[in-house]
């Protein structure tokens, strides 16, 4: 019996070693810039770490923010901007997620090539860079209104066969 089970622990060892080999691959390599550029900013920041900050996180989203002509993120609401988490929200919005298509691209193809289960904090990251595309989305007509829908559908599915995989 306890050699069936070790057998059975190598064997499922290897098959993970072989079906997860890119589990631990960076999906966001601006982050691990950004933190050798500054050693304040953890590798892993984001709002994932608790519920409260999970729940300013929503607030942020819910009150809204501009997108430039650089594609650059600002909260729309005064207040909410000033709270010193808004340095988090601008960090990643603009230091960390890929703001044109053709990152955004490189990115999902990163993922896909990823077998295993995400990181919390790519997961957040993933799920602000759908918002963001979404935005995108609704700021552009025509053809580039259809390349942004055409990333959000795959950044949609992404997630979507995450959340199955639990
Ligand atoms: C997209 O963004 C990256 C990173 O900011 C930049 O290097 C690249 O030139 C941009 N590409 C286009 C087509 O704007």
């Amino acid at each position: 019996m306890q050699g069936r089970t070790l057998i059975l622990l190598i064997f499922s060892t290897n098959v993970c070693a072989t079906v997860f080999p890119k589990r631990n691959k960076v999906l966001f390599p601006s982050a691990q810039r950004l933190k050798r550029h500054d050693r304040a900013i953890p590798v892993n920041t984001g709002f994932h770490h608790s519920e409260e900050e999970m729940q300013l996180l929503y607030e942020f989203l819910l009150g809204g923010f501009n997108i430039d002509d650089n594609f650059h993120c600002s909260l729309k609401d005064k207040e909410l901007a000033s709270m010193r988490a808004a340095k988090k929200f601008n960090t990643i919005f603009n230091d960390i997620i890929p703001k044109n298509i053709t990152e955004i691209r490189r990115l999902t193809d990163r993922i896909s090539r990823n077998t295993g289960e995400l990181k919390p904090e790519d997961f957040e990251r993933i799920v602000l860079t759908l918002v963001y595309t979404s935005y995108q989305a609704l700021r552009f007509q025509g053809h580039q209104k259809d390349t942004w829908v055409e990333s959000l559908v795959n950044i949609f599915q992404i997630l979507k066969q995450d959340l199955t995989m639990k």
